[in-house]
C-alpha cells in the first residue's frame, strides 16, 4: 500500500510517499520538505498569510518531486492524505484542496489527517511501535501527554495550561537575542555553556499531582534574568542561560512524564513504551534525559529520527495509510478544522487555547 501525504499546516510545505507491506514499520519512498524560514525570519515568527501564499506557490511542484523521487505516477498510489487541522487555516486549506483535487481526478480515497496524529503515529512508521503506548507530544503549538490506544483512540493525561514547550523555546530565544526559530538556536547556544547551573530558573509544575505543563512563567523568568544583565547578553551569558533553560525544561518534562508513566502503568501494566514526538523531540539534550528516565522506569524510549520529528509529509502519509488500512477515509465535503483535539472528551485548558 502506497500513500501520498501533504503537510501545509504551518511553515513547512511538504509532500512524501510512504509504503507498507502489512504489520511492522513502513518505508519512506520520498520525503520533500520546503522550509519557509527565510520568508518569516524578518518578522520573528510565522506570518499566516505569507505561509498560505507560499504553500500555494510551491505545493504542486513538491508533489511532483515526491512522485518522481519515489518513481511513481499517480496511478501507483492507493490513497492521498493531507493535514486537515489543527493549524493555520489558510495553509491547511491549500493542502486539503490539493489532495481533494487529486482524488477527484484519480478516484483515489482521500484521508483527512489530524496533524497531531501524524506526529503521534510516526514511531510506528519508523520503529513499528505497537499499541498501547505513552506519547509525549512536544511541538511549537502543542505540549501533551497521551495514552495512545489505537488509531484515532487517544486519552489525554496532561496538557499545557498556557504556552507549548516549543513556543517557550522560541519566545525565550527571542528575548535572549538568539533569533528564529528558537529551538535549534537555543540548543546550539547551550552546547557552549561553561556554567550551566548559573541561572536559577523555576521548574514549572514540579510535584503537582496531575500531568499538566506550564511554560509561560519560565519565559518570564528568562526575561527577568536578561533585564538583570542590563538587557543585552554576551555569548557566555547566552550560553549559560540557554543551558539553565534546558535544565529547567528537562526537569519539568521528567517530573511530568514520571507521573504519566505511573498512570499509564495502572491501565496497561504490561505496556511500557514512551514515544517522544513533535519538533522539540529533535532536541538531543532532552532526548538524552528522557531516555535516561525510561531506563530507570523500565520503559522503552522511542523518538523518530530528527527529520521526522519536525513537520514533514511522511508522518501525514503514514497516518493516512493507517487510516486507509482501517477503512477510515473521508469525503470531498470534509471541512478543514483549525482546532482539532486528539482527545475530544478532554476539558480545554482555559489559557492554552488551541494548544490544549
Ligand atoms: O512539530 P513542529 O515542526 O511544528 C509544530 O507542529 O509546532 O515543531 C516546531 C517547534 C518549534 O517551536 C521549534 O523551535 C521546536 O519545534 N524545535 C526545537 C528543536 N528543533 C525544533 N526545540 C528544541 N530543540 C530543537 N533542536
Ligand atoms: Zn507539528
Amino acid at each position: 500500500m502506497k500513500v501520498l501525504g501533504i503537510e501545509t499546516s504551518c511553515d513547512e510545505t511538504a509532500a512524501a510517499i510512504v509504503e507498507s507491506d502489512g504489520e511492522g514499520p513502513g518505508r519512506v519512498l520520498s520525503n520533500v520538505v520546503l522550509s519557509q524560514l527565510d520568508d518569516h525570519r524578518p518578522y520573528g515568527g510565522v506570518v499566516p498569510e505569507i505561509a498560505a501564499r507560499a504553500h500555494l506557490q510551491h505545493l504542486d511542484g513538491l508533489v511532483r518531486q515526491a512522485l518522481d523521487q519515489a518513481g511513481l505516477g499517480l496511478a501507483g498510489l492507493d490513497g492521498v492524505a493531507a493535514t486537515a487541522g489543527p493549524g493555520l487555516i489558510g495553509g491547511v486549506m491549500v493542502g486539503v484542496m490539493t489532495a481533494k483535487a487529486i482524488c477527484a481526478v484519480t478516484r483515489l480515497p482521500f484521508m483527512a489527517v489530524n496533524h497531531l496524529e501524524g506526529h503521534a503515529l510516526t514511531a510506528r512508521l519508523t520503529h513499528g511501535v505497537s499499541f498501547p503506548f505513552l506519547l509525549l507530544l512536544v511541538s511549537g503549538g502543542h505540549c501533551q501527554l497521551l495514552a495512545v490506544e489505537g488509531v484515532g483512540r487517544y486519552r489525554r493525561l496532561g496538557t499545557t495550561i498556557d504556552d507549548a514547550v516549543g513556543e517557550a523555546f522560541d519566545k525565550s530565544a527571542k528575548i535572549m537575542g538568539l533569533g528564529y526559530p528558537g529551538g535549534p538556536l537555543m540548543e546550539k547556544a547551550a552546547a557552549g555553556a561553561t556554567d550551566p547551573g548559573r541561572f536559577d530558573l523555576p521548574v514549572p509544575m514540579k510535584g503537582r499531582p496531575d500531568c499538566d505543563f506550564s511554560f509561560s512563567g519560565l519565559k518570564t523568568a528568562v526575561r527577568r534574568h536578561v533585564e538583570m544583565l542590563g538587557g543585552t547578553l554576551g555569548d557566555a551569558d547566552r550560553a549559560d542561560l540557554a543551558a539553565s533553560f534546558h535544565k529547567a525544561v528537562g526537569d519539568s518534562l521528567i517530573d511530568r512524564c514520571t507521573r504519566a508513566m505511573k498512570l499509564f502503568k495502572q491501565d496497561f501494566p504490561t505496556g511500557g513504551t514512551l514515544v517522544v514526538a513533535g519538533g522539540v523531540a529533535a532536541n538531543q539534550v532532552l532526548r538524552g534525559r528522557l531516555t535516561d528516565l525510561c531506563r530507570r522506569r523500565g520503559f522503552d524510549c522511542v523518538a523518530p529520527p530528527m527529520g521526522l520529528c519536525t513537520d514533514n509529509g511522511a508522518m501525514i502519509a503514514w497516518a493516512g495509510l493507517e487510516r486507509l488500512r482501517l477503512g477510515l477515509t473521508d469525503g470531498p465535503d470534509f471541512a478543514p478544522r483549525p482546532r482539532w483535539p486528539l482527545d475530544p472528551t478532554a476539558k480545554a485548558a482555559p489559557f492554552a487555547g488551541v494548544k490544549a
